[in-house]
């Protein structure tokens, strides 16, 4: 990616699935840093400590699957995933202020100054979500989510193993 900047193939490199330790040992051998780190991210997995770190190295987060990806492969989907459009805290936020739980998620991500995707093929929802830009939750709406932090990770990584590869859930993660 190095190369290909330095060739004006592209104008910005940056990595993703990075954990902290994958990143520092990067920034440790890299010519030029990433200027972004692209992870799963929303209430129930806030990464927060990676995120922390991230800040500190100047380098810019994107939160993946903002909406609990709902439309991942059933391989992957566990069967008591929660669905994270119909979390009772984020539709209670969402009806009260008369928005959809969506743009509840995503103006959560705005706020916070971390951009993010969301994925859709409908055109009423792409309207909707950008539409959640200008949406400005209060602390207390803030606090109320980031009180729903569980570390559950909804793309859990399982579909990048292979019989045979260098990696294991745990390692994938850096996870304790
Ligand atoms: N770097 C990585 O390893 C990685 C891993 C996973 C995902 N990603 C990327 O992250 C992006 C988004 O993630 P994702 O697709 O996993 O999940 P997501 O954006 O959280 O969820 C997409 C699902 O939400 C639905 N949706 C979108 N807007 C909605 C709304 N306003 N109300 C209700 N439902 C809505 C979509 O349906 P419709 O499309 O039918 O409207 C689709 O089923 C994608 O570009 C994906 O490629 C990257």
């Amino acid at each position: 990616m190095e190369a290909a900047l330095e060739a004006g193939l592209t104008r910005h490199i940056g990595v993703s699935n990075f954990s902290s330790r994958k990143l520092h040992d990067l920034l440790d051998h890299c010519r030029i840093r990433p200027e972004v780190n692209q992870v799963e991210l929303h209430p129930l997995l806030q990464q927060v400590s990676l995120w922390t770190d991230c800040t500190a190295e100047g380098i810019h987060i994107t939160a993946y699957s903002p909406l609990g990806s709902l439309d991942r492969p059933a391989v992957v989907k566990a069967p008591d995933a929660p669905v994270l459009l119909e979390h009772p805290v984020i539709c209670a936020i969402a009806a009260e202020r008369g928005c959809t739980p969506a743009q509840v998620l995503l103006a959560w991500h705005v706020q916070r100054g971390i951009s993010t995707i969301p994925k859709s093929v409908t055109p009423a929802r792409l309207r909707e979500n950008l539409a959640a830009a200008a949406i400005e939750l209060s602390p207390d709406e803030r606090a109320r989510i980031e009180a729903l932090d569980q570390n559950i990770r909804l793309v859990d990584g399982s579909f990048w193993l292979m019989d045979g590869g260098p990696w294991t859930l745990q390692t994938l993660w850096d996870a304790p």
